[in-house]
């Protein structure tokens, strides 16, 4: 709830929660068969962030991919790679998806290369909506189960 109302954070991600509903978010979760969310923790055990698959269409097997890093002691630090590919990896060979994709504001050039690092490839320009309107673009990139390659450990 508190990185939620970080006005740095609101800019590369939008909100998740509106005041008071985080019970509501929680149930809508845990509920919905499109949705599988994973808390990112540090080498401690503490929240840092969560990833999350959302819009996942079964038989169309492709998914999008969100990812926030609330605590940014821990950003640049390749924390948000290695959830990103455990991700990726849950919903390739979990979930026998065939395609993540996401949506990354332009200027948002530490995401873009953290999810380069992880595969993901740019396929077009969006129009940003919403609170981003006029204001930045937005990159479209995926990932296909055929083009991903599983980190060596996991080979
Ligand atoms: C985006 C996010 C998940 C990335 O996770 P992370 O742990 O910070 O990223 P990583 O450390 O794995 O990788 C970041 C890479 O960007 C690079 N980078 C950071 N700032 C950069 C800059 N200004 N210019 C170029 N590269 C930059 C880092 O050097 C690193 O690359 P390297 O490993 O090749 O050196 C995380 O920073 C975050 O949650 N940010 C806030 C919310 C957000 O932007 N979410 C995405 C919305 S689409």
């Amino acid at each position: 709830m508190s990185w939620d109302d970080d006005p740095a954070l609101f800019e590369l991600t939008g909100k998740k929660f509106t005041h008071g509903d985080e019970k509501v978010w929680w149930n809508n979760l845990i509920r919905d068969r499109s949705r599988l969310a994973f808390a990112i923790i540090n080498n401690d055990g503490g929240l840092i962030g969560d990833v999350e698959l959302q819009q996942i269409l079964w038989r169309a097997r492709e998914a999008e991919i969100r990812i926030s890093i609330g605590d940014k002691e821990y950003w640049n630090h390749g924390f948000g790679s290695e959830a990103l590919e455990e991700a990726v990896f849950a919903a390739f060979h979990l979930l026998s998806l065939e395609r993540v994709y996401l949506r990354v504001r332009v200027d948002n050039v530490r995401a873009i290369r953290s999810y380069q690092k992880v595969g993901f490839r740019a396929v077009a320009r969006l129009a940003a909506t919403g609170h981003l309107a006029g204001h930045t673009e937005l990159q479209l990139m995926e990932i296909t189960r055929a083009r991903y390659a599983p980190l060596p450990a996991r080979a």
